[in-house]
């Protein structure tokens, strides 16, 4: 039983020239409880019915008003404006949350039989992972959880870049200044700085570029030497890679980067050419967007070289016939949109009707407060680095605030990972992130470790009371005081804001709402005893407790957070 069909139920017989789902849109939850428990507002009828919306809600509300007694679930209809505003039984309205018995926060069934390709992190081999890339790496992952928590099938896949002429650079820098040693023990630092050092030499000595594009050459031929030297970066950068995906608890279900499509390019770019697509530019293959108003997608260099696009374009295709996908998730920072609108493009000019199941999920940029980023004068910041220092800096809070808790070590990695992870997705993710420490970690904030204070705090008092899950003999009815049914209202939004963030694809509103939860959870909390001589209103309360606390739990868990049972 959910009270938005039952008000839509009720409405429908009244507002016969809007079908249900047109009602379901404009029906709204006031943001002042005084104004109802939800509210319809009358301003989309005014055209069909051609009257202003305020006699429109005052006629319907009216003969709504008449018959309402006769429902159980509806206590009071209320006409201000151009609203019909709606009171709710809270007795049953608490029942039918609470009730549940933590369906609530199961798994639905809405992508049941149904797969989502999600395309996130795929870094760059041979350069370093910073801040930049966290974003992509987490976005993807709480989409992949999310999409996952409704019963579609995810298949996370870490589309590496490790395929490209900047290998042939590295390969002929390698040669010139590299020494195996500095690069077993230094990894992914020490390939930077002989890539750096190609580029500076480079500008006065262009032979070198030459020498890179013909290393490349060498690797898309299949010569045993470069392949072995790429193979070898390849393995360095993973290991990094796999030491951040382990600190973040990320895992993918394909490494499939971008050499995995090497042998199916051709096949791909006959049927371009076949589909009459291709025109040659100088020798080089281009596919004309002009009367889309975009610069041509280039498939291929002169020199017959293959492109990151056109490794794009294969690898959807070899994705669909895969996965058969319902949706293919690309993650990536928003200075990516125009590739992405380019050879999606490409796959609508081939004739795959499957061309609007590409999605292109682009975020802002991230910086820190204290001065920009840069990957080029050295002045990166490691994530890796950014993470311990996380985990360092919650240490230091934990022996100041709370010296004797156990498994300090733990709370404080899960405390310290998971305020960065929060601090990216608190905000619509188009949006710039500035990364400020005193925001990050303020245990009072609209942060991480605030919600997971708020878990920790839950998890005491159920632990307190020896609390077992009964549902059966709780009076729900007791549980209508204001901050009860303020915390009982948001405790019911959570699977329509876990369904509207799929469909957004936007963390950020499972971020926002868990804050809203901790919020009223911790008004509740302050001003509402619960362990209270009254056994009644004691299980009750307890019971409302341990719905909070699921629910915390599995939120942080759709963004990539833990929560921690004691803080
Ligand atoms: N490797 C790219 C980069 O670091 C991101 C790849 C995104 N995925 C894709 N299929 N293009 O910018």
């Amino acid at each position: 039983m959910d009270f938005k069909n039952i008000i839509i139920e009720l409405l429908s017989n009244y507002v016969l020239k809007l079908s249900e789902s047109e009602m379901e849109e404009i029906l709204e939850i006031p943001a002042n409880a005084e104004m109802g428990d939800y509210a319809f507002p009358c301003f989309k009828l005014a055209k069909t019915y051609r009257k202003a919306p305020n006699m429109i809600a005052n006629d319907i509300g009216n003969d709504i008003q008449k018959d309402i007694t006769e429902s159980d679930y509806i206590s009071e209809v209320k006409i201000v404006g151009a609203y019909i505003n709606f009171y709710v039984n809270k007795e049953k309205y608490v029942e039918s949350i609470l009730g549940k018995k933590g369906s609530l926060y199961n798994t639905t069934t809405d992508g049941k039989g149904k797969t989502i390709v999600l395309d996130y992190s795929s870094p760059n081999i041979a350069k370093p992972f910073h801040i930049g890339h966290l974003r992509t790496t987490i976005i993807g992952n709480s989409l992949y959880n999310i999409h996952n928590h409704l019963g579609y099938k995810c298949v996370g896949v870490n589309h590496l870049g490790d395929w490209g002429t900047q290998f042939g650079k590295l390969i002929v820098a390698y040669k010139l200044w590299g020494s195996k040693d500095r690069i077993e023990n230094n990894g992914i630092n020490e390939l930077t700085k002989i890539y750096v050092k190609f580029h500076e030499e480079a500008e006065n000595n262009p032979e070198l570029e030459d020498e890179a594009r013909a290393w490349f050459t060498k690797m898309e031929n299949g010569n045993e030497e470069a392949l072995e030297l790429w193979q070898w970066f390849k393995d360095i950068s993973l290991e990094e890679f796999n030491r951040i995906y382990k600190m973040l608890d990320i895992r993918f279900d394909s490494y499939a980067g971008e050499s995995f499509y090497n042998d199916k390019m051709d096949a791909v770019i006959k049927d371009l050419e076949h589909k009459d697509l291709i025109e040659v530019s100088d020798g080089a293959k281009i596919i004309s967007l002009e009367n889309e108003n975009m610069p041509p997608c280039l498939i291929t260099k002169k020199d017959g070289s293959t492109l990151y696009a056109t490794r794009d374009i294969t690898a959807a295709i070899y994705r669909k016939n895969e996965y058969d996908f319902e949706k293919c998730i690309y993650v990536t920072a928003f200075d990516q949109n125009l590739h992405f609108a380019q050879w999606f493009k490409v796959i609508e000019k081939m004739g795959f009707g499957w061309h609007d199941k590409l999605i292109h999920v682009p975020y802002g940029l991230v910086s820190m407060e204290s001065g920009k980023l840069s990957s080029r004068k050295g002045k990166v910041i490691y994530l890796e680095d950014l993470l311990k220092e996380s985990v360092e800096k919650t240490k230091k809070i934990i022996e100041e605030k709370n010296p004797n808790l156990k498994d300090k070590e733990d709370v404080a990695n899960i405390v310290g990972i998971g305020a960065i992870i929060f601090n990216d997705l608190y905000n619509n993710r188009i949006k710039d992130v500035v990364f400020s420490w005193d925001k990050v970690l303020n245990f009072e904030g609209e942060t991480g470790p605030y919600v997971q204070y708020t878990y920790a705090r839950a998890a005491s008092v159920l632990r307190k009371a020896e609390y077992s899950v009964n549902n059966d003999n709780i009076n729900y009815s007791l549980l209508t005081n204001e901050l009860e049914f303020a915390l009982i209202k948001t405790i019911g939004r959570f699977q329509n804001v876990v369904r509207q963030s799929a469909e957004k694809l936007e963390p950020s509103f499972i971020s926002r709402y868990v804050v809203d939860l901790a919020q009223d959870f911790n008004r509740f909390y302050h001003n509402c005893p619960i362990l209270v001589d009254d056994i009644d209103i004691k299980n009750a309360r307890l019971a409302l407790v341990n719905n909070v606390k699921e629910i915390i739990k599995t939120a942080l868990s759709l963004l990539g957070i833990k929560a921690p049972e004691q803080m």
